[in-house]
Protein backbone atom coordinates (compact mmCIF):
# COMPACT_ATOMS: atom_id res chain seq x y z
CA UNK A 1 0.00 0.00 0.00
CA UNK A 2 0.96 3.92 -0.42
CA UNK A 3 1.42 6.03 2.17
CA UNK A 4 -1.92 7.75 1.37
CA UNK A 5 -3.93 4.36 0.88
CA UNK A 6 -2.25 3.05 4.29
CA UNK A 7 -3.51 5.89 6.26
CA UNK A 8 -7.17 5.78 5.00
CA UNK A 9 -7.04 2.13 5.56
CA UNK A 10 -5.81 2.87 8.92
CA UNK A 11 -8.38 5.85 9.57
CA UNK A 12 -11.42 3.36 8.54
CA UNK A 13 -10.51 0.77 10.61
CA UNK A 14 -10.74 3.28 13.26
CA UNK A 15 -14.25 4.70 12.15
CA UNK A 16 -12.31 7.83 11.24
CA UNK A 17 -12.30 10.02 7.53
CA UNK A 18 -9.64 11.41 5.97
CA UNK A 19 -10.47 14.47 4.56
CA UNK A 20 -10.10 14.80 1.01
CA UNK A 21 -8.45 18.57 0.68
CA UNK A 22 -9.05 19.44 -2.90
CA UNK A 23 -6.99 22.63 -2.33
CA UNK A 24 -4.24 20.46 -2.33
CA UNK A 25 -1.77 21.31 -5.09
CA UNK A 26 -3.66 21.17 -8.33
CA UNK A 27 -1.12 21.48 -10.24
CA UNK A 28 0.88 18.41 -9.06
CA UNK A 29 -2.39 16.53 -9.18
CA UNK A 30 -2.96 18.09 -12.80
CA UNK A 31 0.51 17.30 -13.48
CA UNK A 32 -0.51 13.62 -12.26
CA UNK A 33 -3.18 13.42 -14.50
CA UNK A 34 -1.20 14.43 -17.39
CA UNK A 35 1.34 12.21 -16.98
CA UNK A 36 -0.66 9.04 -16.77
CA UNK A 37 -2.53 10.07 -19.89
CA UNK A 38 0.42 10.04 -21.29
CA UNK A 39 1.71 6.46 -19.97
CA UNK A 40 -2.19 5.58 -21.00
CA UNK A 41 -1.18 6.07 -24.42
CA UNK A 42 1.86 5.00 -24.87
CA UNK A 43 0.82 1.27 -23.12
CA UNK A 44 -2.35 1.29 -25.98
CA UNK A 45 0.08 2.28 -28.90
CA UNK A 46 2.69 -0.75 -27.73
CA UNK A 47 -0.71 -2.90 -27.17
CA UNK A 48 -1.88 -2.32 -31.09
CA UNK A 49 1.82 -3.03 -32.08
CA UNK A 50 2.08 -6.46 -30.17
CA UNK A 51 -1.40 -7.62 -31.71
CA UNK A 52 -0.50 -6.72 -35.26
CA UNK A 53 2.87 -8.57 -35.12
CA UNK A 54 0.79 -11.59 -33.80
CA UNK A 55 -0.99 -12.09 -37.27
CA UNK A 56 1.82 -12.29 -38.96
CA UNK A 57 3.83 -14.12 -36.27
CA UNK A 58 3.58 -18.29 -37.15
CA UNK A 59 5.60 -19.58 -34.57
CA UNK A 60 3.09 -17.11 -31.92
CA UNK A 61 -0.01 -18.18 -33.78
CA UNK A 62 1.19 -22.06 -33.65
CA UNK A 63 1.52 -21.97 -29.87
CA UNK A 64 -1.73 -20.34 -29.07
CA UNK A 65 -3.51 -22.95 -31.07
CA UNK A 66 -1.85 -25.63 -29.58
CA UNK A 67 -3.03 -24.39 -26.47
CA UNK A 68 -6.31 -24.63 -27.39
CA UNK A 69 -7.45 -20.80 -27.86
CA UNK A 70 -9.40 -19.81 -31.09
CA UNK A 71 -8.60 -16.32 -32.80
CA UNK A 72 -11.80 -15.05 -31.55
CA UNK A 73 -11.03 -15.03 -27.66
CA UNK A 74 -7.36 -14.09 -28.45
CA UNK A 75 -8.90 -10.91 -29.80
CA UNK A 76 -11.27 -10.70 -27.09
CA UNK A 77 -7.98 -10.64 -24.26
CA UNK A 78 -6.31 -8.76 -26.79
CA UNK A 79 -3.72 -10.77 -27.00
CA UNK A 80 -0.22 -10.00 -29.02
CA UNK A 81 3.19 -11.05 -30.12
CA UNK A 82 6.60 -9.49 -29.06
CA UNK A 83 8.56 -10.32 -32.16
CA UNK A 84 12.39 -11.05 -31.73
CA UNK A 85 14.96 -8.46 -31.78
CA UNK A 86 15.94 -5.83 -29.41
CA UNK A 87 14.34 -2.69 -31.00
CA UNK A 88 10.69 -3.52 -32.34
CA UNK A 89 8.94 -1.21 -30.57
CA UNK A 90 11.32 1.49 -32.39
CA UNK A 91 8.84 1.21 -35.12
CA UNK A 92 5.75 2.62 -32.98
CA UNK A 93 7.33 5.07 -31.43
CA UNK A 94 9.56 7.67 -33.52
CA UNK A 95 11.28 8.76 -30.16
CA UNK A 96 12.09 5.69 -28.89
CA UNK A 97 14.42 7.66 -26.41
CA UNK A 98 11.24 9.29 -24.72
CA UNK A 99 11.44 9.01 -20.89
CA UNK A 100 7.68 8.05 -21.13
CA UNK A 101 8.82 4.64 -22.36
CA UNK A 102 10.80 3.36 -19.70
CA UNK A 103 8.20 4.89 -17.06
CA UNK A 104 5.88 2.45 -19.11
CA UNK A 105 8.13 -0.76 -18.71
CA UNK A 106 8.21 -1.27 -21.55
CA UNK A 107 11.77 -0.63 -22.56
CA UNK A 108 15.03 -1.52 -20.08
CA UNK A 109 17.59 1.07 -19.69
CA UNK A 110 21.23 -0.74 -19.78
CA UNK A 111 23.18 0.57 -16.96
CA UNK A 112 25.90 3.16 -17.94
CA UNK A 113 29.47 0.77 -17.66
CA UNK A 114 28.48 -0.34 -21.38
CA UNK A 115 27.04 2.70 -22.97
CA UNK A 116 28.90 2.49 -25.42
CA UNK A 117 26.82 0.30 -27.67
CA UNK A 118 23.41 -0.35 -27.35
CA UNK A 119 21.58 1.78 -24.97
CA UNK A 120 17.76 1.26 -24.43
CA UNK A 121 16.17 -2.10 -25.45
CA UNK A 122 12.58 -3.66 -25.23
CA UNK A 123 12.01 -5.45 -22.34
CA UNK A 124 9.18 -7.99 -24.02
CA UNK A 125 10.90 -9.75 -26.64
CA UNK A 126 9.53 -13.02 -28.68
CA UNK A 127 6.56 -13.51 -26.16
CA UNK A 128 3.26 -13.80 -26.19
CA UNK A 129 1.57 -10.58 -25.03
CA UNK A 130 -1.33 -10.63 -22.36
CA UNK A 131 -2.25 -7.37 -21.72
CA UNK A 132 -3.36 -6.20 -18.47
CA UNK A 133 -6.52 -3.78 -18.44
CA UNK A 134 -7.97 -1.81 -15.13
CA UNK A 135 -11.45 -1.53 -15.03
CA UNK A 136 -12.03 1.15 -17.22
CA UNK A 137 -10.48 -0.75 -19.79
CA UNK A 138 -7.29 1.16 -20.33
CA UNK A 139 -4.32 -1.07 -20.73
CA UNK A 140 -2.04 -0.63 -17.77
CA UNK A 141 0.56 -3.80 -17.82
CA UNK A 142 1.66 -6.50 -19.78
CA UNK A 143 2.45 -9.89 -19.31
CA UNK A 144 4.51 -12.20 -21.53
CA UNK A 145 4.59 -15.40 -21.59
CA UNK A 146 7.92 -17.39 -23.52
CA UNK A 147 6.98 -19.70 -26.18
CA UNK A 148 6.97 -23.27 -24.99
CA UNK A 149 10.49 -23.67 -22.81
CA UNK A 150 12.46 -21.13 -20.89
CA UNK A 151 13.18 -18.70 -18.31
CA UNK A 152 11.48 -16.82 -16.91
CA UNK A 153 8.42 -18.20 -18.49
CA UNK A 154 6.37 -15.20 -17.27
CA UNK A 155 7.67 -11.69 -17.79
CA UNK A 156 5.69 -8.89 -16.03
CA UNK A 157 5.02 -5.49 -16.46
CA UNK A 158 7.22 -3.21 -13.32
CA UNK A 159 5.09 -1.59 -11.11
CA UNK A 160 4.50 2.09 -12.81
CA UNK A 161 1.93 4.92 -11.69
CA UNK A 162 -0.43 2.95 -13.29
CA UNK A 163 0.24 -0.52 -12.78
CA UNK A 164 0.33 -1.85 -9.28
CA UNK A 165 -0.13 -5.83 -9.11
CA UNK A 166 -1.27 -5.67 -5.84
CA UNK A 167 -4.24 -3.94 -6.94
CA UNK A 168 -4.95 -5.39 -9.97
CA UNK A 169 -6.42 -8.58 -11.12
CA UNK A 170 -6.02 -9.90 -14.57
CA UNK A 171 -9.18 -10.46 -16.69
CA UNK A 172 -11.26 -8.52 -14.28
CA UNK A 173 -12.61 -5.86 -17.23
CA UNK A 174 -13.03 -8.59 -19.82
CA UNK A 175 -14.85 -10.79 -17.00
CA UNK A 176 -17.41 -8.55 -15.44
CA UNK A 177 -20.83 -8.92 -17.14
CA UNK A 178 -19.84 -12.97 -17.28
CA UNK A 179 -19.33 -12.83 -13.18
CA UNK A 180 -23.00 -11.08 -13.17
CA UNK A 181 -24.20 -13.78 -15.08
CA UNK A 182 -22.85 -16.56 -13.36
CA UNK A 183 -23.75 -15.18 -9.62
CA UNK A 184 -19.75 -15.57 -9.25
CA UNK A 185 -16.28 -14.84 -9.83
CA UNK A 186 -13.37 -17.52 -10.06
CA UNK A 187 -10.11 -16.53 -8.81
CA UNK A 188 -6.88 -18.05 -10.40
CA UNK A 189 -3.28 -17.62 -10.19
CA UNK A 190 -2.50 -17.53 -13.96
CA UNK A 191 -3.38 -15.76 -17.10
CA UNK A 192 -3.24 -18.91 -19.36
CA UNK A 193 -5.80 -20.04 -16.57
CA UNK A 194 -8.36 -17.18 -17.34
CA UNK A 195 -7.98 -16.85 -21.13
CA UNK A 196 -8.23 -20.55 -20.96
CA UNK A 197 -11.36 -21.13 -19.16
CA UNK A 198 -13.02 -18.26 -20.71
CA UNK A 199 -12.62 -20.43 -24.11
CA UNK A 200 -13.80 -23.85 -22.02
CA UNK A 201 -17.33 -21.71 -21.37
CA UNK A 202 -15.97 -20.22 -17.93
CA UNK A 203 -15.57 -16.37 -18.96
CA UNK A 204 -16.09 -15.85 -15.21
CA UNK A 205 -12.79 -15.70 -14.03
CA UNK A 206 -10.22 -13.75 -13.29
CA UNK A 207 -6.39 -14.18 -12.05
CA UNK A 208 -3.74 -12.80 -9.48
CA UNK A 209 -0.84 -11.08 -11.35
CA UNK A 210 1.60 -13.92 -10.12
CA UNK A 211 1.28 -12.25 -6.22
CA UNK A 212 -0.54 -13.18 -3.07
CA UNK A 213 -3.97 -12.23 -3.21
CA UNK A 214 -4.44 -8.73 -1.27
CA UNK A 215 -7.19 -7.00 0.96
CA UNK A 216 -7.55 -4.66 -2.38
CA UNK A 217 -7.83 -7.69 -4.86
CA UNK A 218 -10.66 -9.19 -2.41
CA UNK A 219 -12.20 -5.30 -2.34
CA UNK A 220 -12.46 -5.06 -6.01
CA UNK A 221 -13.78 -8.68 -6.26
CA UNK A 222 -16.62 -8.23 -3.57
CA UNK A 223 -17.75 -4.59 -5.43
CA UNK A 224 -18.39 -6.86 -8.28
CA UNK A 225 -20.25 -9.87 -6.53
CA UNK A 226 -21.37 -11.40 -3.48
CA UNK A 227 -19.42 -14.80 -4.01
CA UNK A 228 -15.79 -15.71 -4.62
CA UNK A 229 -14.13 -18.84 -5.18
CA UNK A 230 -10.92 -18.91 -4.81
CA UNK A 231 -8.83 -21.72 -6.95
CA UNK A 232 -5.31 -22.90 -6.10
CA UNK A 233 -3.44 -25.60 -6.80
CA UNK A 234 -3.09 -29.01 -4.42
CA UNK A 235 0.53 -28.78 -3.68
CA UNK A 236 2.33 -26.56 -1.02
CA UNK A 237 2.66 -23.35 -2.92
CA UNK A 238 -0.91 -23.88 -3.45
CA UNK A 239 -2.15 -23.94 0.45
CA UNK A 240 0.29 -21.05 1.16
CA UNK A 241 -0.97 -18.69 -1.38
CA UNK A 242 -4.73 -20.16 0.07
CA UNK A 243 -3.68 -19.11 3.41
CA UNK A 244 -2.46 -15.55 2.13
CA UNK A 245 -6.27 -15.00 0.67
CA UNK A 246 -7.94 -16.77 3.55
CA UNK A 247 -5.93 -13.49 5.50
CA UNK A 248 -6.74 -11.00 3.18
CA UNK A 249 -10.76 -11.89 3.29
CA UNK A 250 -11.07 -12.15 6.58
CA UNK A 251 -11.85 -7.96 7.07
CA UNK A 252 -14.13 -7.82 4.42
CA UNK A 253 -16.27 -11.46 4.58
CA UNK A 254 -20.13 -10.23 5.98
CA UNK A 255 -23.46 -12.19 6.37
CA UNK A 256 -24.26 -11.89 2.81
CA UNK A 257 -20.93 -12.83 0.88
CA UNK A 258 -20.04 -16.38 0.08
CA UNK A 259 -16.39 -17.02 -0.18
CA UNK A 260 -15.20 -20.57 -0.90
CA UNK A 261 -11.58 -22.35 -1.51
CA UNK A 262 -11.51 -24.57 -4.17
CA UNK A 263 -8.50 -27.20 -3.99
CA UNK A 264 -7.44 -28.91 -6.96
CA UNK A 265 -5.41 -32.18 -7.40
CA UNK A 266 -1.62 -31.57 -6.82
CA UNK A 267 -0.46 -31.78 -10.76
CA UNK A 268 -3.53 -29.66 -11.95
CA UNK A 269 -4.78 -26.17 -12.64
CA UNK A 270 -7.63 -25.28 -13.56
CA UNK A 271 -7.03 -25.17 -17.28
CA UNK A 272 -5.11 -28.30 -17.06
CA UNK A 273 -8.06 -29.75 -15.04
CA UNK A 274 -10.42 -29.36 -17.39
CA UNK A 275 -8.85 -30.25 -20.87
CA UNK A 276 -8.25 -33.59 -18.77
CA UNK A 277 -11.16 -34.44 -17.07
CA UNK A 278 -14.06 -31.94 -18.98
CA UNK A 279 -16.15 -29.25 -17.75
CA UNK A 280 -18.73 -30.75 -16.13
CA UNK A 281 -15.74 -32.37 -13.42
CA UNK A 282 -14.86 -28.91 -13.17
CA UNK A 283 -18.40 -27.07 -12.42
CA UNK A 284 -18.90 -29.92 -9.80
CA UNK A 285 -15.40 -28.93 -8.00
CA UNK A 286 -16.23 -25.42 -8.10
CA UNK A 287 -20.06 -26.44 -6.42
CA UNK A 288 -18.47 -28.48 -3.90
CA UNK A 289 -15.21 -25.83 -3.27
CA UNK A 290 -14.68 -25.45 1.02
CA UNK A 291 -16.52 -22.33 2.51
CA UNK A 292 -14.39 -19.97 4.23
CA UNK A 293 -15.40 -21.02 7.65
CA UNK A 294 -14.36 -24.34 7.27
CA UNK A 295 -10.75 -23.49 5.69
CA UNK A 296 -10.26 -21.22 8.50
CA UNK A 297 -11.14 -24.39 11.08
CA UNK A 298 -8.88 -26.30 8.51
CA UNK A 299 -6.16 -24.13 9.33
CA UNK A 300 -6.44 -23.28 12.63
CA UNK A 301 -6.65 -26.92 13.27
CA UNK A 302 -3.28 -28.24 11.18
CA UNK A 303 -1.78 -30.82 11.99
CA UNK A 304 -2.20 -30.13 15.63
CA UNK A 305 -3.48 -33.23 18.00
CA UNK A 306 -6.79 -31.96 19.40
CA UNK A 307 -6.67 -34.76 22.22
CA UNK A 308 -4.38 -32.36 24.15
CA UNK A 309 -4.84 -29.49 26.12
CA UNK A 310 -1.60 -28.28 24.43
CA UNK A 311 -3.37 -28.56 20.80
CA UNK A 312 -6.42 -27.60 21.41
CA UNK A 313 -4.72 -24.49 23.21
CA UNK A 314 -2.59 -23.85 20.07
CA UNK A 315 -5.54 -23.91 18.16
CA UNK A 316 -7.21 -21.03 19.72
CA UNK A 317 -4.08 -19.09 19.81
CA UNK A 318 -3.50 -19.70 16.03
CA UNK A 319 -7.51 -18.44 15.27
CA UNK A 320 -7.13 -15.69 17.87
CA UNK A 321 -5.85 -13.07 15.08
CA UNK A 322 -7.65 -13.83 12.36
CA UNK A 323 -10.99 -13.80 14.03
CA UNK A 324 -10.07 -10.49 15.31
CA UNK A 325 -9.92 -8.62 12.72
CA UNK A 326 -13.38 -9.99 11.60
CA UNK A 327 -15.98 -7.27 12.33
CA UNK A 328 -18.57 -8.85 14.64
CA UNK A 329 -21.33 -10.40 12.42
CA UNK A 330 -23.26 -13.83 11.99
CA UNK A 331 -20.37 -15.69 10.20
CA UNK A 332 -17.87 -15.05 13.32
CA UNK A 333 -20.38 -16.21 15.57
CA UNK A 334 -20.51 -19.44 13.83
CA UNK A 335 -16.87 -19.78 13.46
CA UNK A 336 -16.15 -19.35 17.17
CA UNK A 337 -18.83 -21.97 17.99
CA UNK A 338 -17.01 -24.27 15.21
CA UNK A 339 -13.57 -23.41 17.28
CA UNK A 340 -15.24 -23.88 20.82
CA UNK A 341 -16.96 -27.22 19.56
CA UNK A 342 -13.38 -28.57 18.55
CA UNK A 343 -11.22 -27.07 21.29
CA UNK A 344 -14.00 -28.09 23.95
CA UNK A 345 -14.77 -24.81 24.77
CA UNK A 346 -17.64 -22.50 25.13
CA UNK A 347 -18.40 -19.40 22.36
CA UNK A 348 -18.57 -16.89 25.27
CA UNK A 349 -15.53 -18.39 26.86
CA UNK A 350 -13.57 -17.95 23.43
CA UNK A 351 -15.17 -14.40 22.75
CA UNK A 352 -14.02 -13.26 26.08
CA UNK A 353 -10.69 -15.01 25.74
CA UNK A 354 -10.37 -13.16 22.52
CA UNK A 355 -11.77 -10.32 23.64
CA UNK A 356 -14.39 -10.52 20.65
CA UNK A 357 -17.30 -9.06 22.21
CA UNK A 358 -16.99 -5.17 21.94
CA UNK A 359 -19.36 -2.42 23.42
CA UNK A 360 -21.88 -2.11 21.01
CA UNK A 361 -21.21 1.37 20.84
CA UNK A 362 -17.72 0.93 19.68
CA UNK A 363 -18.63 -1.70 17.89
CA UNK A 364 -20.81 0.61 15.79
CA UNK A 365 -19.16 3.57 15.70
CA UNK A 366 -16.34 1.74 14.45
CA UNK A 367 -17.79 1.25 10.55
CA UNK A 368 -16.69 -2.93 10.15
CA UNK A 369 -14.17 -2.88 7.70
CA UNK A 370 -16.20 -5.51 5.30
CA UNK A 371 -18.18 -2.14 4.98
CA UNK A 372 -15.40 -0.66 2.61
CA UNK A 373 -18.39 0.54 -0.11
CA UNK A 374 -19.82 2.53 2.43
CA UNK A 375 -20.11 5.98 1.43
CA UNK A 376 -16.88 7.90 2.36
CA UNK A 377 -15.48 11.39 2.24
CA UNK A 378 -18.41 13.92 1.05
CA UNK A 379 -21.34 11.47 0.67
CA UNK A 380 -20.74 10.31 4.19
CA UNK A 381 -20.86 14.21 5.72
CA UNK A 382 -24.32 14.73 3.59
CA UNK A 383 -25.70 11.56 4.69
CA UNK A 384 -24.78 12.48 8.91
CA UNK A 385 -25.88 15.64 8.47
CA UNK A 386 -28.97 14.46 6.72
CA UNK A 387 -29.64 11.82 9.46
CA UNK A 388 -29.20 14.31 12.09
CA UNK A 389 -31.35 16.83 10.38
CA UNK A 390 -33.89 15.14 8.44
CA UNK A 391 -35.52 18.04 8.05
CA UNK A 392 -32.77 19.61 6.04
CA UNK A 393 -33.34 17.15 2.75
CA UNK A 394 -35.03 19.81 0.74
CA UNK A 395 -31.75 21.30 -0.27
CA UNK A 396 -30.97 18.09 -2.09
CA UNK A 397 -32.65 17.45 -5.64
CA UNK A 398 -32.79 15.39 -8.52
CA UNK A 399 -29.66 16.70 -9.74
CA UNK A 400 -27.79 16.76 -6.92
CA UNK A 401 -28.47 12.78 -6.08
CA UNK A 402 -27.23 12.61 -9.80
CA UNK A 403 -24.27 14.52 -9.42
CA UNK A 404 -23.56 12.66 -5.58
CA UNK A 405 -24.10 8.94 -7.70
CA UNK A 406 -21.40 9.53 -10.50
CA UNK A 407 -19.05 10.73 -7.51
CA UNK A 408 -19.77 8.30 -5.29
CA UNK A 409 -21.70 5.11 -7.20
CA UNK A 410 -21.66 2.82 -3.82
CA UNK A 411 -23.44 5.10 -1.79
CA UNK A 412 -26.32 6.68 -4.04
CA UNK A 413 -28.36 4.10 -3.22
CA UNK A 414 -28.45 4.93 0.68
CA UNK A 415 -28.63 8.53 -0.27
CA UNK A 416 -31.34 8.81 -2.57
CA UNK A 417 -33.46 6.23 0.09
CA UNK A 418 -32.56 8.47 3.41
CA UNK A 419 -33.60 11.88 1.40
CA UNK A 420 -36.67 10.32 -0.11
CA UNK A 421 -37.54 8.90 3.11
CA UNK A 422 -36.87 12.00 5.16
CA UNK A 423 -39.18 14.48 2.35
CA UNK A 424 -41.64 12.15 3.26
CA UNK A 425 -41.54 13.13 6.49
CA UNK A 426 -41.62 16.53 5.86
CA UNK A 427 -40.87 19.24 7.88
CA UNK A 428 -41.18 17.91 11.10
CA UNK A 429 -38.47 15.28 10.45
CA UNK A 430 -35.93 14.81 13.34
CA UNK A 431 -33.67 12.50 14.12
CA UNK A 432 -35.25 9.87 16.38
CA UNK A 433 -38.53 9.37 14.40
CA UNK A 434 -35.92 9.20 11.06
CA UNK A 435 -33.74 6.82 13.42
CA UNK A 436 -36.56 4.72 13.93
CA UNK A 437 -37.79 4.29 10.29
CA UNK A 438 -34.43 3.57 9.09
CA UNK A 439 -33.67 0.98 11.60
CA UNK A 440 -37.33 -0.79 10.06
CA UNK A 441 -35.82 -0.45 6.52
CA UNK A 442 -32.75 -2.74 7.17
CA UNK A 443 -29.21 -1.97 9.33
CA UNK A 444 -27.17 -0.06 6.35
CA UNK A 445 -28.07 2.87 8.36
CA UNK A 446 -26.76 1.74 11.90
CA UNK A 447 -23.48 3.16 12.23
CA UNK A 448 -24.59 6.48 10.89
CA UNK A 449 -27.17 6.47 13.63
CA UNK A 450 -24.79 4.84 16.51
CA UNK A 451 -22.42 8.19 15.30
CA UNK A 452 -24.84 10.66 15.43
CA UNK A 453 -26.58 9.50 18.81
CA UNK A 454 -23.08 10.09 20.29
CA UNK A 455 -22.73 13.49 18.86
CA UNK A 456 -22.63 16.35 20.84
CA UNK A 457 -25.48 19.12 19.49
CA UNK A 458 -24.68 21.13 16.91
CA UNK A 459 -25.81 24.84 15.78
CA UNK A 460 -28.72 24.33 13.38
CA UNK A 461 -27.54 26.67 11.09
CA UNK A 462 -24.10 26.28 10.95
CA UNK A 463 -24.78 22.60 10.29
CA UNK A 464 -27.17 23.93 7.40
CA UNK A 465 -24.18 26.07 6.04
CA UNK A 466 -21.92 22.99 6.26
CA UNK A 467 -24.36 21.08 4.42
CA UNK A 468 -24.86 23.89 1.77
CA UNK A 469 -20.96 23.52 1.55
CA UNK A 470 -20.58 19.30 1.15
CA UNK A 471 -23.34 19.87 -1.90
CA UNK A 472 -21.83 22.74 -3.79
CA UNK A 473 -18.58 20.53 -3.21
CA UNK A 474 -20.03 17.72 -4.90
CA UNK A 475 -21.62 19.85 -7.81
CA UNK A 476 -17.82 21.03 -8.19
CA UNK A 477 -15.97 17.95 -8.05
CA UNK A 478 -18.37 16.14 -10.63
CA UNK A 479 -18.23 19.13 -13.34
CA UNK A 480 -13.90 19.10 -12.60
CA UNK A 481 -13.81 15.73 -13.96
CA UNK A 482 -16.16 16.31 -16.55
CA UNK A 483 -13.82 19.02 -17.53
CA UNK A 484 -10.65 16.79 -17.17
CA UNK A 485 -12.67 14.57 -19.43
CA UNK A 486 -12.74 17.15 -22.23
CA UNK A 487 -9.61 18.51 -21.79
CA UNK A 488 -8.19 15.08 -22.30
CA UNK A 489 -10.37 14.20 -25.18
CA UNK A 490 -8.29 17.17 -26.82
CA UNK A 491 -11.20 19.51 -26.98
CA UNK A 492 -11.60 19.52 -30.81
CA UNK A 493 -15.18 19.67 -30.88
CA UNK A 494 -16.79 22.91 -31.22
CA UNK A 495 -19.39 21.45 -28.50
CA UNK A 496 -16.64 20.41 -25.90
CA UNK A 497 -15.42 23.82 -25.93
CA UNK A 498 -18.29 25.50 -25.13
CA UNK A 499 -18.92 22.94 -22.36
CA UNK A 500 -15.94 23.14 -21.19
CA UNK A 501 -16.35 26.91 -21.12
CA UNK A 502 -19.78 26.36 -19.80
CA UNK A 503 -18.04 24.49 -16.53
CA UNK A 504 -15.35 27.15 -15.96
CA UNK A 505 -18.83 29.61 -15.44
CA UNK A 506 -20.23 27.44 -13.54
CA UNK A 507 -17.18 26.81 -11.35
CA UNK A 508 -17.16 30.47 -10.83
CA UNK A 509 -20.27 30.86 -9.75
CA UNK A 510 -20.20 28.19 -7.25
CA UNK A 511 -17.32 29.72 -5.95
CA UNK A 512 -19.32 33.14 -5.47
CA UNK A 513 -21.43 31.71 -3.67
CA UNK A 514 -19.34 30.48 -1.09
CA UNK A 515 -17.92 33.53 -0.68
CA UNK A 516 -21.27 34.78 0.07
CA UNK A 517 -21.96 32.40 2.42
CA UNK A 518 -18.61 32.84 4.18
CA UNK A 519 -19.42 36.58 4.80
CA UNK A 520 -22.43 36.19 5.82
P1 LIG B 1 0.98 -21.82 -18.40
O1 LIG B 1 2.19 -22.58 -18.05
O2 LIG B 1 1.14 -21.07 -19.65
O3 LIG B 1 -0.28 -22.64 -18.35
O4 LIG B 1 0.83 -20.66 -17.35
P2 LIG B 1 -0.07 -20.50 -16.07
O5 LIG B 1 -0.96 -19.33 -16.33
O6 LIG B 1 -0.68 -21.77 -15.67
O7 LIG B 1 1.01 -20.03 -15.04
P3 LIG B 1 1.74 -20.71 -13.82
O8 LIG B 1 0.79 -21.56 -13.04
O9 LIG B 1 3.03 -21.31 -14.24
O10 LIG B 1 2.06 -19.42 -13.00
C1 LIG B 1 1.01 -18.66 -12.43
C2 LIG B 1 1.30 -17.19 -12.56
O11 LIG B 1 2.50 -16.89 -11.89
C3 LIG B 1 1.51 -16.72 -13.98
O12 LIG B 1 0.31 -16.42 -14.64
C4 LIG B 1 2.38 -15.52 -13.77
O13 LIG B 1 1.58 -14.40 -13.38
C5 LIG B 1 3.24 -15.92 -12.60
N1 LIG B 1 4.50 -16.49 -13.09
C6 LIG B 1 4.73 -17.74 -13.52
N2 LIG B 1 6.01 -17.91 -13.90
C7 LIG B 1 6.60 -16.73 -13.68
C8 LIG B 1 7.94 -16.25 -13.87
O14 LIG B 1 8.82 -16.95 -14.34
N3 LIG B 1 8.18 -14.96 -13.51
C9 LIG B 1 7.22 -14.16 -13.01
N4 LIG B 1 7.53 -12.90 -12.67
N5 LIG B 1 5.95 -14.56 -12.82
C10 LIG B 1 5.64 -15.83 -13.15
MN1 LIG C 1 -1.28 -23.46 -16.72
Amino acid sequence: MNFVDAVKDLAQSNGMIVPEDDRLLPAQRAEVNARSLALSDVMTRACDYYRQQLRGAESAVAYLKKRGLTGEIAARFGLGYAPEGWDGLRSVFSDYASPALVEAGLVIDKSDEDASSRKRYDRFRERIMFPIRNTKGQVIGFGGRILDQGEPKYLNSPETPLFQKGHELYGLFEARQAIRDAGYVLVTEGYMDVVALAQLGFPQVVATLGTACTSTHVQKLLRQTDHVVFSFDGDKAGRRAARRALDACLPHVNDNKVIKFLFLPVEHDPDSYIRELGADAFEVQVQDAMPLSQFFLKEVVGDGDLATAEGRARAQFDAKPLLQIMAPSSLRLQMVRGLAQLTQTTPSEIESLFELSQPVARARVAPPKSKRSAPVGLERQVMRILVAHPSLAFMLDESILDDAAKLAPDGAEMLTQLVSVSQEMGEQANFAALAERLRATGSDFDILIAEIAEQTETDFDVVKLELAGALRQISSQVLKVEMMRLAAGGLRDPADIARYREITLLQEEIRRQAEVEAAR
